[in-house]
């Protein structure tokens, strides 16, 4: 793990805006004071994840993800916190000393890294090829030319050529001092018992980014069109290549999709290279692979709606029919065009020019249901038995809509375009369901938000109901400290040394919220007011991961984040009040787990004299229950 100073870190963190970042991955709303979107971290369509720009963070009230922006980065990139921090710093053009020595070569952090600084090395180096190596300029650029692509086109996807040779790349990358095991891990090499070799030999290269504009593998396409070699070599699963995830061209086409409000899913590489050097920016390419739940993810950070354009050959009407049932499944609408027979996109816009493949887009562009419909059409028309399988298909995949309003507003469209009476499709649409698998039951949260008390037959539910009202009891006072952080009370006293000093003598339970205590407790001799940035932007994970949890809980009591004006003026105004109250009900808590332990214990005891000690013990307890109680309101009997 390498150090970055602290002043660069203040600094990253100053510069990074929050809007910006998250901007950078989904499309938000303003709304109220705050931005809206749908959550990049988890699969939906109405919005949850808000970004607040005052104070700098994010909060999904669907997933509870949330943090600032580098916490974002590490979610959204799923890498580490100094990760985090160097993608911020190369957004913002920030110098990070200590990276000056040799950022090239392979001191890299960690393997993540390696992979990626290797990858982006092999890029230059096939892109360099291609343009200025003998057979890249006689045989690689040529064939690029010759399938169309212009020269704004190979360098906007940086395409390349990989040389006829066993050892080109992996000598070039040994001789800049990149290591073995990263060749490996990355694919780049392949190692065969003593051997070693490159893997993309004489191969157009297409280099496959992620979101963030890294590289993390390659496509290389042969040039030779006999059947002794695949047509395409892929770079194998990876640290940082995990196919499932990613579309080829999404990065370069994010905008598109995003100001468009619609992605074009295709097949292949070339299809996508094509596409977007006619000037349809917004396509993306499964890439040969049925299409993933994650991928359909990945777009809808941008749109919710994919049209997929495929052959209209018969493997590509499979295809279709498998990619709209998973797209429905993830909540975004689909439309599919499909091409003329041995037409594929890249052919069909080669033929046709740019303008009339827009049109042809245009008009053949079909909503699921009546692509569907229209397959089963002509046999369906006079044949009762091939019309019903084409209803049961299509209300398959209305089945697959998460969203109840819409399977409605299809069962509805189903019914006109099928001349059947929708209470019909209705009970069909209730006989499919049955038939499917029940879905698991949702997993359930450690500790309930408001707890209850229920009487527990099971002693082990007990302790645990127990342990969460304890632990719900500690938060509010961690809380409180959190949200008042730079308050006074009524008298003008700080409110944070107000409450320490009520803690004087609690253990918390949770070790995260004595930390925060701890911390709180070094601050406040340099100045008793402690702004929730110290904690936000804690150097340590734990540290401000709970901090933005609990600084953004209260909006949890109500989704809309506009309403906490009211809340919070009530609650500053009982602060002090407020405050006693946790404290009192955290210690009558505390006290009440001490007498339980205590009973367990002298339950054991034999020894008399222990014993003894030990109701001593208790009695004192009791007489704390009691007086806590007492000034709770609450009386305790016993
Ligand atoms: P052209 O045939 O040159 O137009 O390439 P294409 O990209 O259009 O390929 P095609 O339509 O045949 O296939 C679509 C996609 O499937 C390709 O872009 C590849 O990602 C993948 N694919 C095709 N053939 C192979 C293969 O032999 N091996 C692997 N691993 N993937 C392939
Ligand atoms: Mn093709």
């Amino acid at each position: 793990m390498s150090r970055i100073p602290k002043e660069t870190v203040d600094q990253i963190i100053q510069q990074a805006d929050i809007v910006e970042v998250v901007g950078d991955f989904v499309n938000l709303k303003k709304k109220g004071q705050n931005m809206w979107a749908p959550c990049p971290f988890h699969n939906e369509k109405s919005p949850s994840f808000s970004v607040s720009p005052a104070k700098g963070i994010y909060k999904c009230f669907g997933c509870g993800k949330a943090g600032n922006s580098v916490q974002f980065i590490m979610d959204v990139e799923n890498i580490g916190y100094v990760d985090a921090l160097k993608y911020l710093a190369h957004k913002y053009a920030i110098e990070i000393p200590e990276e000056e020595v040799s950022p090239e070569v392979n001191q890299a952090q960690n393997d993540r890294e390696s992979q990626y600084i290797l990858s982006s090395f092999a890029k230059e180096y096939f892109h360099d090829i291609l343009q200025n190596h003998e057979q890249g300029k006689s045989i690689g650029l040529p064939y690029l030319q010759e399938r169309g692509l212009s020269a704004v086109t190979i360098k906007e996807f940086e395409l390349g050529y990989s040389l006829e040779a066993w050892d080109g790349l992996t000598n070039a990358a040994l001789a800049k001092g990149f290591q073995k095991q990263y060749l490996e891990s990355t694919g780049l090499t392949i190692f065969k018992d003593t051997k070693q070799y490159d893997r993309f030999r004489a191969r157009v290269m297409f280099p496959i980014h992620n979101l963030s504009g890294r590289v993390v593998g390659f496509g290389g396409r042969t040039l030779k069109s006999n059947d002794k070699t695949p047509k395409y070599v892929n770079s194998p699963e990876s640290e940082i290549y995990h196919k499932s995830d990613i579309l080829y061209g999404l990065y370069q086409a994010k905008q598109a999709v995003r100001n468009l409000d619609n992605c074009f899913l295709v097949e292949g590489y070339l299809d996508v290279l094509s596409l977007a050097q006619g000037g349809i920016k917004n396509v993306v390419a499964s890439s040969g692979t049925s299409l993933t739940e994650n991928q359909i993810k990945a777009i809808g950070r941008f749109t919710q709606n994919i049209t997929v354009l495929y052959d209209g050959d018969a493997a590509g009407i499979k295809a279709s029919l498998r990619g709209i049932d998973l797209i429905l499944e993830g909540g975004l609408n689909v439309s599919v065009v499909l091409f003329p027979d041995k037409e594929d996109p890249d052919s069909y816009i080669r033929q046709v020019g740019d303008t009339a493949f827009k049109a042809y887009i245009d008009k053949n562009a079909k909503d699921f249901i009546s692509f569907k419909t229209e397959l089963f059409a002509e046999e369906a028309q006079h044949n009762p038995v091939k019309k019903a399988e084409a209803i049961k298909e299509v209300i398959s995949s209305i089945a697959k809509i998460p969203d109840s309003i819409k399977r409605a507003v299809f069962l509805q469209r189903c019914s006109t375009l099928f001349g059947i009476e929708e209470q019909v499709l209705i009970t069909e649409y209730n006989k499919h369901l049955r038939q499917e698998r029940p879905k698991p039951a949702p997993a359930t949260l450690p500790f309930p938000e408001k707890p209850t008390e229920p009487v527990l037959a099971d002693p082990e539910e007990q302790v645990a109901a127990d342990d969460a009202v304890l632990v719900h009891h500690e938060k509010e006072v961690i809380r409180l400290l959190l949200n008042y952080s730079t308050n006074r009370l009524p008298d003008g006293e700080a409110f944070v040394p107000y409450l320490l000093e009520q803690l004087e003598d609690v253990e918390f339970k949770m070790p995260i919220f004595n930390r925060i205590i701890e911390l709180f407790r070094e601050a406040v001799p340099q100045s008793p007011f402690i702004s929730p940035d110290f904690f936000i932007n804690n150097p340590e994970k734990e540290v401000r991961e709970e901090a933005v949890q609990l600084l953004t809980e209260k909006f949890e009591l109500s989704p809309n984040w506009e309403t906490h004006q009211i809340i919070v003026p009530t609650e500053t105004d009982m602060l002090q009040f407020a405050a006693d109250t946790a404290v009192l009900r955290l210690k009558w808590r505390n006290v009440q787990q001490m007498i339980r332990d205590n009973m367990e214990a002298l339950k054991y005891e034999k020894d008399v004299e222990e014993v003894t000690k030990q109701l001593t013990i208790l009695k004192t307890l009791q007489q704390y229950e009691v007086e806590i109680g007492a000034q709770l309101g609450i009386v305790v009997s016993r």
